[in-house]
């Protein structure tokens, strides 16, 4: 992981791109559909699509692999060069489109930069460069030295748009050097987060879900406690949206897991995590442990796991004893509070284990009505607010 950093300087001014302004390109986008089908599985490394192109056709194609192994632009050379009329001949003089900057140094896998060089690439359009001092810059420099033309797409393009979007995580993780961390609340007019202690309430509503089933596709990993677990027994993947399911981490101090709640089950998917003090007698193989040593305040504790993940985002569902330690801790760069029409006077109100510093970090980003149920964002604020 990479040592915090104050700022991080900013990449090179990109040459005006040639790609459409107003749409994405097929190619592009074809690029992107490679970096979705590998999110999640090359962590701690961006998860990058690569699509090669030579008369107007793709003559390879790939996603990063897992952390140690290709990274897309080798995977889709590869592709290439492995087709049954492939080789080398049909790649020199091929573009490559590619959703972020290629590398340029020796990690644990030669430079990228390096093999497009060698493969006798003519050209490479890039969505966005990568923020890793590491890499920034220097991949397009190290291309452009060899004579390939490259093209970056502009800011505010939807290619550039569409990396920032999707690169959110990363681009935080190497800013900060931990995840960035999504806190989701969902809260009754009256700030209560159940009918009753203890209870299973539906709050929200279909938009509202759709929109929490899209924070989940988007995070590398979902925290839940583990009282929110039996209680509420969440499936806590993104069925509604699809995408890619978040690894999921419970926290618990059990010594026995329930296991007929869901996200203890076989094959769904979604990797599940326990992390507590001691390995559950009966936790299954299918699912990973990770002990917690009770040493340090817990978040740092969680700080430490997710360092240890890779994890880039994380998404914290609650419940409140599970969100609140964050919050306290001004660990929180997006807040996300849904309000639902309805009062639950009886109910458990959410910022109870609150101090009234929590809010210092945070401020008001805007509203939007999900259905009938209403959004209220919050985020870092800026160190320049
Ligand atoms: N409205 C919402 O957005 C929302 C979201 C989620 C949940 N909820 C509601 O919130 C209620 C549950 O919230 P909650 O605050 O009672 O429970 P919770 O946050 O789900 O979980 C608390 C549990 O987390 C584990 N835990 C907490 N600190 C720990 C530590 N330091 N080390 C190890 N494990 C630790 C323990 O699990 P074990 O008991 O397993 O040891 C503890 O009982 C339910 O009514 C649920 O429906 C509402």
């Amino acid at each position: 992981m990479p040592a915090p950093r104050k700022k991080i300087p900013g990449p090179p001014p990109a040459p005006e791109s040639k790609e459409p302004r107003g749409i994405l390109s097929t190619w592009m986008r074809l690029a992107f559909r490679e970096a979705e089908t590998v999110r999640g599985n090359t962590l701690p490394n961006p998860a990058v699509g690569a699509v090669l192109v030579r008369n107007g056709k793709v003559i390879g194609r790939g996603g990063t692999r897992p952390a140690g192994q290709a990274h897309a632009e080798i995977v889709a050379l590869e592709g290439a060069r492995v087709a049954p009329n492939g080789g080398l001949d049909r790649i020199r003089g091929a573009t490559l489109y590619v959703t972020l900057e290629p590398c340029s140094h020796f990690g644990r896998t030669a430079p990228c930069a390096r093999a497009l060089i060698e493969a006798g690439v003519a050209k490479v359009v890039a969505a966005c460069p990568d923020p890793n001092p590491k890499v920034s810059g220097k991949g397009f420099a190290m291309l452009r030295r060899a004579g390939i033309t490259v093209e970056i797409a502009p800011p505010g393009s939807p290619a550039r748009v569409r990396a920032e979007t999707f690169y959110a995580g990363f681009f935080f993780w190497v800013a900060n050097g931990r995840p960035r961390i999504i806190v989701k609340i969902a809260q009754s007019l009256d700030g209560r987060i159940n009918a009753r202690a203890g209870e299973e309430t539906a709050l929200t509503g279909e938009e509202a879900r759709l929109f929490t089933h899209g924070l989940r596709a988007h995070a590398d990993a979902v925290l839940v406690g583990g009282a929110t677990v039996r209680i509420d027994d969440p499936d806590l993947t993104p069925r509604l949206t699809g995408g890619r399911p978040a690894q999921i981490l419970v926290l618990t101090r059990g010594r026995k897991l329930d296991l007929k709640r869901q996200v203890y089950s076989r094959n769904r998917g979604a990797k599940t995590v326990v992390i507590s003090p001691e390995i559950p007698q009966n936790l299954p193989k299918w699912v990973d442990h990770v002990a917690l040593r009770r040493k340090k305040p817990l978040v740092r504790e969680l700080l430490a796991v997710f360092a240890a993940r890779g994890y880039h985002e994380v998404l914290v569902e609650g419940g409140r004893a599970v969100w609140s330690p964050f919050l306290n801790a001004g660990l929180c760069d997006a807040l996300h509070l849904v309000t639902a029409p309805m009062l639950l006077p009886q109910g458990e109100p959410w910022g109870k284990d609150l101090r009234p510093a929590w809010v210092k970090p945070l401020e008001f980003h805007r509203f939007t009505p999900l259905g009938s149920d209403i959004l209220a964002e919050f985020r870092r604020r800026s160190a320049a607010s």
